[in-house]
Parts: C-alpha cells; structure tokens; sequence
C-alpha cells in the first residue's frame, strides 16, 4: 500500500514582494530538491494558501500591503499548524519576538545565506519525519497534530491536549516532550481522576514532616521532581474547584508550597494538560475556572477520533501486528482482504486504544500467519452484518414513546460502534433522520457529553 507510493515532494511557499529576493530564495530551494510555489503579496500566498498544502511558508517580514506579520496572522488563524518561516531584517528584536508570539516556527536574520534557509527549512522538515515513526499515521488530521508538536515543542507553553478517550494524547504529550529541549530530563506523568483531592494535592506539591497523619518524613511534589522537564497532568477535566485553585497558582507563580509547609518553593517544568471533557462546557456551568481553562489551553492540540481519519487504520493495524507479532515472536505476512474491510469501516468508539488491542487479541488467535476476519473481536465482524444482527434489549415497562426510541438509538448506536450509516441500517431508518434523531435527543457518546 505505502510502500508502492513515492513520496510527495516538499511544498515550499515563498512570499516576498521584492522580485529578487523571491527568486533567490526559490532558486535555493529548487536546487535542494523542493517544489516552490512563489507570492509576490501576502493577499496572494493567502489565496495560494486556501487552494493547496504546503508543508512550509517562508515569508519576508517588511512587506507592502500585507506585511509577514499579518499573513502570519491570517495563516495561522486557517491553520494552527502552519510551520512559517519567518525572515526579519538584522537586528530587529521586537519584530522577532512578535513573529514567534503570533505562531511563527523560527526565523531568519537578512542577509539569509543559503546554508542557512536550507537548514532551517530541512530541520523543520526532519523534525516532523521524526515523528513518523512514533505516531503513526499520515491523514491531514495527524500530520496536522506533528506540525502542532513540533511547533511547540521548542517553546515553555502549557500544551492542552484534547481528545476522546484512546486518541493518543498521552503518545502526543510524550512526543512534545521528547521533541523539546527538556527531552534530557523526565517526563512526568500523573493521572489526576486516579487520586482523590488530599492525595493529589502532596503528590504534586509535596508535604512537610507531620503534615497529616502518616506524613512521616518531608516529601518533594512531582512539581519539584520534574523540575527541568515535563510535568503531565491528565484527565485534568476531573480536579476538584480547590485543586484547581492550587495549580492556577502554581501556574501563575510558577512556585508550589508543599503541603504543611510555609515557604514557597521555585518550580520549573513545562506543564501539558489533557482531557476529554468538554472544557468549555465546564467553564460555562462554572465546574471549571476560566481563568485556569486560559492559563492551560495557551496551545490547544486537537487529536480526532479514529473514526473521522480512517486513512490512518490501515497503517496503524499494520503497525501493531509488526509490534504485537514481534513479541509474540511470529511472523506474519499480513492481513486478509476482507479483515482489512471490518477494521476499515468499524467506528471504533474506543480509538487508537481499541484497535491496538483488536490487533493484539486477533494475533494470539490467529492459526496461520495472515490475520483473518475470524480473528478479529465480535463487535467488529458483526457491526458489518444486515439488521437482523440487531439485538434489542427491551427498556422498562411504562416509559414513553420518546423514551422508547432515545432508548432504541442508543441500542443500535453502541452495537454498531456508533457508525450512523450502519445504526440507521439496523434501525430501518434513512442515516438523515437518524442524524436528525440524534441531534434532537442530543445523543452522543459516553466520554463526550
Ligand atoms: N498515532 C499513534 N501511533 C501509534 N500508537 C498510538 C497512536 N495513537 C495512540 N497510540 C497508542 O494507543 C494507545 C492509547 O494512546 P494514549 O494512551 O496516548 O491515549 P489517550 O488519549 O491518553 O487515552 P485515554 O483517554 O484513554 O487516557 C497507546 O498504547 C498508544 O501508544
Ligand atoms: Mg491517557
């Protein structure tokens, strides 16, 4: 499949309204083997921007009409992820800060040489490469999250990862960090839902000798531990208003005082955040401050389900039948035409993670060294079958019609891995007035109320 393909080359935009220093800069970058789209304006490379990929845009800074400090603006206001370049007269500090404050991925001092760019543009490249190989997968979506970790990853920002339950975001937290500066140091994670408030509390901050019963000796927070590295917050959607109080202050102050402690303590880490809980829903009916939904969400990273990249199934089933196969010490020469069929077209409520553990479940069945239809989890090969597969659990008596049918969609939704196309089959309905039903009961998915 991938291995027939060659690879695309790298789309270089280059925005300068001096003619010269445009085809300079496209003569460079032609000869290292890059396709390069010239814009003599930024109103044109936007325009360019909004028909076609790219996987950089160089820009000039000092521009008539559109300067490269509005098209950054503009760009990133599109497209989050967009790697600009961006290349400043010498010297001129506030215009650089300005560029990377606004999005920017790094810049150039005039008079670029040709070493220089080529670096630039190639590490840029070479980091998102690198990538490839711990996170799987080549949709727009994912390759849209890489330009996300590699863009922050060479600042201090706290990162909010978002995403429904087994997307990944514990793999893109890990990414950033191993991509940033801090990858020397440790990466922290700590599960917020999984500790009640006290317990939390002296895990991230600390405790003094006798501060609480048990409290035997002094102990250092995970703030301290993880000073110089990363410090993972997950499922930060479940912490108590009190907690958060405490970390809007340790956020804010970038200090922590130990639990039965007096003196505040400096803390250095770079701080990620995920969840998969409606944040903006929290802050709204106040389960959730404000103040601490902007101190966390500085950079949003957004990981889709599955189920809205199916481009990315095939190379991660493929992906961990190598890895599963392996430890399993077999060999396998791959998977049956209509396996791939059920994985590509299941809806994979529970993501990455589900299909990770399909994959590892079908191998320790499989007989032969193909994975077979037969192999894989019922739930899969019968989200597929027609509507007699439909097996309808009968609500309690005396509940309305209403109730009846919210009860009945649901049903089928889950049994059909909430795959609409496949529900409406087993309800006998068309998939718009499923849609509609949906919509007007307000079902949705367990995890993403
Ligand atoms: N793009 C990917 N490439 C390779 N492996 C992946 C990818 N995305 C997720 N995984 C794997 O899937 C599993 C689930 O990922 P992870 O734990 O990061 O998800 P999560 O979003 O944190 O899930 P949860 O919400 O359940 O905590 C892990 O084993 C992870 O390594
Ligand atoms: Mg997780």
């Amino acid at each position: 499949m991938t291995d027939t393909q060659t690879p695309r080359r790298n789309r270089i935009l280059v925005v300068d309204d001096e003619k010269n220093q445009r085809e300079l800069y496209q003569l460079i970058l032609q000869d290292a083997g890059y396709d390069v789209i010239p814009a003599a304006s930024g109103q044109l490379a936007l325009g360019l921007f909004e028909q076609s990929d790219f996987d950089v845009v160089l820009t000039d800074y000092n521009m008539n009409g559109m300067d490269g400090l509005a098209l950054l603006k503009e760009l990133v206001s599109r497209e989050p992820s967009v790697i600009v370049v961006m290349i400043t007269a010498f010297g001129s500090v506030d215009s650089v800060k300005e560029a990377l404050r606004s999005g920017a991925y790094d810049y150039l001092e005039k008079p670029v040489d040709q070493e220089t760019l080529l670096r630039t543009v190639s590490e840029a490249l070479a980091g998102l490469r690198q990538l490839d190989s711990d996170i799987i997968g080549n949709s727009d979506a994912i390759e849209r999250v890489k330009r996300m970790i590699l863009k922050v990853a060479g600042s201090a920002s706290t990162v909010l990862v978002r995403g429904e339950s087994g997307t990944g975001k514990e793999k893109v937290a890990r990414a950033v960090h191993q991509a940033s500066p801090r990858a020397g140091n440790v990466f922290q994670a700590v599960n917020c839902a999984a500790l009640n408030e006290n317990l939390l509390e002296s895990e991230l901050f600390g405790h003094e000798k006798g501060s609480f019963t048990g409290a035997t000796a002094q102990r250092k927070g995970l703030f301290e531990t993880a000073s110089g590295g990363t410090l993972f917050l997950d499922e930060i959607g479940d912490v108590t208003p009190a907690m958060q109080v405490k970390l809007l202050r340790a956020l804010q102050e970038r200090e922590v005082t130990r639990v039965g402690g007096t003196k505040p303590v400096p803390v250095d880490v770079r701080l990620i955040a995920a969840t998969n809980r409606d944040l903006e829903a929290m802050v709204k009916d106040g389960r959730f401050r404000e103040d601490l939904y902007y101190r966390l969400n500085v950079i949003p990273i957004l990981i889709p389900p599955l189920r809205e990249r199916r481009d990315d199934i095939l190379s991660l089933v493929d992906y961990f039948v190598a890895k599963h196969a392996a430890v399993e010490g077999r060999r396998f020469r791959g998977v049956a035409g209509d396996a791939r069929k059920l994985l590509l077209e299941y809806g994979w409520p529970g993501n990455v993670r589900q299909l990770e553990s399909a994959i590892e479940r079908a191998i320790l069945l499989a007989e032969t060294d193909r994975l077979e239809a037969e192999d894989l989890p019922v739930e899969i090969r019968q989200a597929n079958e027609p509507s007699t597969s439909f097996a309808f659990k009968l609500p309690p008596e005396g509940i309305s019609f209403e109730e009846l049918e919210r009860s009945l969609i649901i049903q089928a939704m889950e049994q059909s891995g909430w795959n609409i196309t496949r529900s409406a089959k087993l309800l006998g309905l068309s998939f718009r007035t499923l849609q509609y039903r949906l919509e007007k009961f307000g079902i949705r998915k367990r995890g993403e109320e």
